[in-house]
């Protein structure tokens, strides 16, 4: 019998490996309930995800398609909690949701809601399942999400969350994106299989990097190449998932000497908001670890220059124009992934593929 995240204590859940988590997350057609981390996607379930995504995105190049897609869940509400700041994640899903007719409503500022009144998380998050169906939500605290999906799953209204990135450990929803752009980058080159992947930037603090790392062990003999000063150098909690698994890894600090190898590389932001002291993270020397116009000369002309955004200067504008840079790209496949998740979350991703096996 399928396991429930009812069917298990908080503190006992909690002491669980994550991947041993994940029957407790899913529902019976082994789409998720609630998406918590990236350790609940197998490859199986990415490439479902995908196409899904490529269907979606069919779809609703058409008006008669778009009106298909947005009768799916017109009756479905869902409400974006978001108290950690977000440009994209939080348009790429209203945008998800309205492709899926679903409505929304947000919480962006928890100083105008009643938490500012003392009202407690676990409060405020079951006021939201009174009224909406699903709830998304970004928050500074690692594992708040999950605590939140074990609250409402033993609550009276059980509501499936998303997380939309929990402090610096997860952003599964960005990791699913990357994957997606990853695998339509090499369709037509033989695939996601023997890549070298190179992460360049604050690895230590991204939850992106960690997120994405784990996922791409699903593939076969990706080797992956973390650039970065050695304070910001990739954690050894992600060292010891990758050892783990048997994937092939490295850690360097010489960001032009790897770049010649790599396939794709994901460049990322110092997260300079997690400082313990100001200024700490100005006082690292990044300047080595920047992407311009010597380090595009050094990129492999099938390689792809990817960044989960936003970026500061580690890639410099005059890159934008350069077919390789596939940043723009990367945040719009956001949207249809997104939508493909949330129609998997509510058991109608078979519709959309009947819909389209039928007209496409
Ligand atoms: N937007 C991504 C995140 O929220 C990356 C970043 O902020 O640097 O994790
Ligand atoms: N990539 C990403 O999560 O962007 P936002 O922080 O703008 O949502």
């Amino acid at each position: 019998m399928a396991k429930r995240i009812y069917d298990i204590s908080w503190d006992e859940y909690q002491k669980l490996q994550l991947e041993e988590r994940r029957p407790y997350l899913m529902q019976p057609d082994g789409a998720p309930y609630h998406t918590l981390f990236a350790q609940q996607f197998g490859l199986d379930l990415l490439e479902r995800l995908a196409q899904s995504a490529n269907e979606i995105r069919a779809i609703a190049k058409t008006r008669e398609g778009s009106e298909f897609l947005k009768a799916l869940l017109s009756h479905r509400r869902a409400m974006l909690y978001f108290s950690q700041p977000s440009s994209r994640t939080f348009l790429s899903f209203v945008s998800a949701c309205q492709i899926l007719g679903i409505s929304t409503g947000e919480v962006r500022d928890t100083a105008i809601s009643s938490e500012f009144k003392g009202e407690s998380r676990e409060d405020s998050v079951r006021t939201f399942s009174s009224y909406f169906d699903l709830i998304i939500m970004r928050t500074p605290e690692k594992g708040l999400a999950e605590h939140m999906a074990w609250v409402l799953s033993n609550s009276e209204r059980p509501t499936p969350i998303i997380n939309a990135g929990s402090g610096q450990d997860q952003h599964p929803t960005q990791a699913l994106l990357d994957i997606y752009t990853l695998l339509r980058s090499f369709e037509r080159s033989g695939g996601l299989r023997d890549r070298t992947v190179l992460f360049c930037g604050d690895l230590l603090r991204g939850r992106t990097v960690r997120s994405l790392s784990y996922l791409l062990t699903h593939y076969p003999n990706i080797r992956q190449v973390f650039v970065a000063p050695p304070q910001l150098q990739v954690g050894q909690d992600v060292q010891d998932v990758l050892k783990a698994k048997g994937a092939d890894f490295a850690l360097t600090g010489d960001f032009q000497g790897a770049l010649p190898a790599a396939d794709a590389v994901y460049m990322t932001r110092i997260q300079d908001e997690w400082d313990e002291k100001k200024g700490e993270s100005a006082r690292i020397d990044t300047s080595r670890f920047k992407f311009g116009a010597a380090e595009l000369k050094l990129l492999a002309p099938r390689a792809i220059l990817m960044h989960p955004l936003p970026r500061r200067d580690e890639i410099a504008t005059v890159v934008d124009s350069d077919p390789r840079a596939m940043y723009w790209r990367q945040m719009r496949n956001g949207m249809w992934v997104r939508a493909a998740l949330i129609a998997m979350t509510f058991g109608c991703d078979t519709a959309i593929h009947e819909h389209f096996r039928r007209n496409y």
